[in-house]
């Protein structure tokens, strides 16, 4: 059978990428600008800034990324371009010079969902097993979702306010932990102690999820603690906030996939990085026989591989974009056939 490769574009927030996969699985070569240090002084990313930077570097990334495989555009089968959800002018950069590489060279123009590419960037580990649980946990979603076959995607559960990885980087910056914070309250997490209380918000048997009332606490917390003139135990509460969040998030993940009687589970997105929801995952699926993959930490967050392998999928299902295609900021995650 002939090869197929995929041209993968990603632009939905604040990272610029393009990547070549090879039969949805194996990566060619791929070119990640983040803009995170020019959006760290703002304390969170700023959309009109990050799409002009998404003008100002997509056609060089492309090109990189083309240079690094040693490949030419004409040996794509197709183009795949994340259209929603994400921020509605950085998407466009990315949809536009998707459609406009596709137009020039005959290609298919496939549009992908971003949250599927967290989903396919775990086919970059091993071929998905169905039928599964997906665990998407990301700065923008927190999502369970199951899947009998490949792009039947059934959310069964989500967050009913701020996304987790939405929550770490709040907690990080009541911290005073520059922007993404997410990493950092990971490492402390594990150099500190569980020595305050906090809340577990939604403790029932749903599978949704609730950060808010957490992010509260924890701001509360350091804002008393602060007009007491106390000193607040950096460690220790990253370690207090994180455990609430392995609970919450372990909980209902493990539920999810005993209820539905499924025994593989997949995780993806930017949080899918934090060591402390990994381990915890991992005993957990150990002691129950579930087989897990994560994607390595550098297809955790925003990446235009996972992108490209997604868009793999929906190559094969004959799933085409015309030079129509609008970006959506919000998008759910539907099956299609
Ligand atoms: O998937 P992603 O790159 O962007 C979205 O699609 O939202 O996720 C970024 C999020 C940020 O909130 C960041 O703080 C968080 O992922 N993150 C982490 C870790 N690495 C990244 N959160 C906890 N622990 C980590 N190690
Ligand atoms: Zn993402």
């Amino acid at each position: 059978m002939k090869d197929i490769y995929i041209l993968g574009i990603e632009t939905s927030c604040d990272e610029t990428s393009a990547s070549i996969v090879k039969n949805g699985c194996e990566e060619i070569a791929t070119v990640v600008l983040s803009q995170i240090d020019i959006h760290k002084d703002f304390g969170g990313v700023v959309p009109e800034i990050a799409s002009r930077h998404h003008v100002k570097n997509i056609t060089m990334v492309i090109e990189e990324c083309l240079e690094k495989a040693g490949m030419d555009i004409k040996e794509m089968s197709g183009i795949a371009v994340t259209y929603g959800p994400g921020l509605v002018g950085s998407l466009l950069v990315g949809i536009e010079a998707a459609k406009t590489l596709a137009f020039v060279n005959h290609l298919p123009l496939i549009p992908v969902n971003h949250m599927s590419g967290h989903i396919y960037a775990n086919e970059l580990v091993k071929p998905l097993a169905f039928p599964l649980i997906a665990l998407v946990i990301s700065g923008g979603h927190t999502e369970l979702i199951y899947m009998k076959d490949h792009y039947q995607f059934q959310k069964i559960g989500g967050t009913l306010d701020d996304a987790v990885g939405e929550c770490y980087d709040k907690v990080a910056r009541v911290m005073d932990v520059p922007y993404p914070g997410g990493p950092t309250i990971d490492q402390w997490a594990h150099e500190g102690e569980d020595t305050y209380s906090l809340p577990l918000p939604l403790n029932d048997q749903s599978y949704d999820f609730s950060f808010s009332g957490l992010k509260s606490a924890v701001i509360n917390l350091v804002h008393n603690e602060n007009q007491r003139g106390n000193e607040i135990r950096k460690k220790d509460l990253a370690c207090s906030f994180q455990n609430v969040v392995v609970e919450m998030i372990t909980k209902k993940t493990m539920k999810a996939l005993k209820d539905y009687q499924v025994s593989n589970l997949i995780v993806g997105g930017g949080v899918a990085a934090s060591k402390g929801i990994r381990d915890k995952l991992m005993e957990l699926c150990d002691k129950e026989s579930i087989t897990y993959s994560f994607p390595e930490r550098k297809y955790c967050t925003d990446n235009a591989a996972m992108i490209a392998a997604s868009g793999y999928h929906a190559y094969l299902l004959g799933q085409r974009a015309d030079l129509h295609l609008n970006p959506q900021s919000s998008l759910e995650l539907n099956s299609r056939k």
